[in-house]
């Protein structure tokens, strides 16, 4: 059996409190602190991953306990100690091949320093992720009954990783695809190659708000530590698809806007019967704050690579090759995992959801047409 590592770090606040209970009620600046200092340490046994035909992977969740605001801010040098230091934990465990979870993935040249530095091959996870998270945008669409090849996409944090590939996908879908991210040099010259491969019309901008409010399809897969999708700017009946964590999509979408759909696009479902038990507290399941037998798309490539026997550094750096994307959702599917149930807002998207969604967002329409005004939904 291979097995697998895959690197972890708080996203805010609130995972800190709900892996550690007594971090609760500390103040922020003093948990900023203690993370500082804290070395990585292994949190999580995964075990259980068993595809269809009899295959099994177990692995460590190994955390590199820092903030995204710390992983971004920190010496680059720093941080590429710590995460190092996080699979040498792995690996000594017995682990093959290595993950990167979120901003450990995004900091400096998106895996291919740490992976010439790891005792292990390292794979940042995103060529799932990106697979996945079009295919929810696209299911997320049809469940609308947004026909995507008379509709605008937006894709926000286009000139990245994740962004770029999925805009790649996006644009052979669609009537007109919107590039944004803030960087205005480095997304014109994206943008100049973009259009020249893509037989759609294309824009790009720096201005996320201004180009939601122009979309009936979103995908945000940005590294932005704050609000970009904000509830006031969304169109009625709009379907937006978010990969990034932390996330991108304001939480008062959830409120004021009962007339779009919300879908966080990078969840899976694994095979076999998965458990991710903590490491120091055993007997004791690790709250992945997902349903059961769920797990990121870039957790559930790396298992694939231990499945299928492909210790190799599979996904690294910018620029990811649209072949590696179809390739691992062969693998993927060869191994029984499957995109998972649509979820956002740490709640599961029932077919009751989605039928008041589609009234709702019925609804805005025609008053946005009657009144032309301010669609319904938003309100204060
Ligand atoms: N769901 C999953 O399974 C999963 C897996 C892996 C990664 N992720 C998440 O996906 C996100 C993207 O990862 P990546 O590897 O693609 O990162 P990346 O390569 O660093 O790309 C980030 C992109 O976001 C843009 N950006 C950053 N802040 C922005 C803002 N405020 N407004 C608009 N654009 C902004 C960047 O361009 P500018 O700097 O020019 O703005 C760039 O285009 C991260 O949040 C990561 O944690 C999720």
């Amino acid at each position: 059996m291979n097995r697998f590592c895959f690197v972890i770090h708080p996203l805010s606040f609130d995972d800190i409190a709900r892996y550690e209970p007594g971090a609760k009620g500390k103040g922020e600046a003093i948990l900023r602190k203690i993370m500082e200092w804290m070395p990585s340490y292994a949190a999580v046994h995964v075990t259980g991953v068993r595809t269809p035909d009899g295959r099994e992977t177990e692995g460590w969740f190994v955390a590199a306990p820092l903030l995204p605001q710390q992983l971004v801010e920190f010496p680059r040098e720093e941080v590429y100690r710590r995460v190092v230091r996080a699979i040498e934990i792995g690996a000594e465990l017995g682990a093959q091949v290595a993950g990167l979870g979120a901003f450990t993935a995004v900091v400096g040249d998106a895996g291919i320093t740490i992976n010439e530095r790891s005792p292990i091959p390292v794979t940042t996870g995103n060529s799932l992720t990106i697979a996945a998270g079009v295919a929810s945008l696209f299911r997320g669409a049809h469940e609308m009954g947004v026909d995507p090849s008379a509709s605008t996409a937006v894709v926000i944090g286009a000139t990245g990783s994740i962004g770029s590939a999925c805009a790649r996908l996006i644009a052979p879908k669609v009537a007109r695809i919107v590039l944004v991210a803030r960087n205005e040099t480095r997304l014109r010259n994206f943008h100049r190659q973009f259009a020249a491969e893509i037989s759609c019309d294309s824009e790009y901008t720096t201005d996320a708000r201004r180009a939601v409010r122009g979309a009936e399809l979103v995908l945000t897969a940005t590294t932005s530590t704050h609000d970009v999708v904000e509830a006031e700017d969304l169109l009625p009946g709009a379907v937006v698809c978010e990969l990034s964590l932390p996330h991108d999509v304001s939480r008062r979408v959830a409120q004021r806007r009962p007339d779009v759909l919300v879908i966080e696009g990078g969840n899976m479902l694994v095979p076999g019967n998965p458990r991710f038990e903590r490491v120091r507290e055993r007997g004791t399941d690790f709250d992945l704050n997902l349903p059961p037998r769920t797990a990121l798309a870039c957790m559930s490539e790396t298992m694939i690579l231990a499945l299928e026997g492909r210790l190799e550094p599979y996904t690294l750096g910018r620029g990811i090759k649209l072949e590696r994307i179809v390739e691992i959702e062969e693998m993927a599917e060869s191994c029984g995992f499957e995109l998972a149930g649509m979820r956002a807002f740490d709640a599961a998207i029932t077919p009751e959801k989605i039928a008041a969604t589609r009234e709702a967002a019925a609804r805005s329409t025609f008053l946005l047409t009657e009144r032309s005004g301010i669609p319904s939904g938003v309100e204060g």
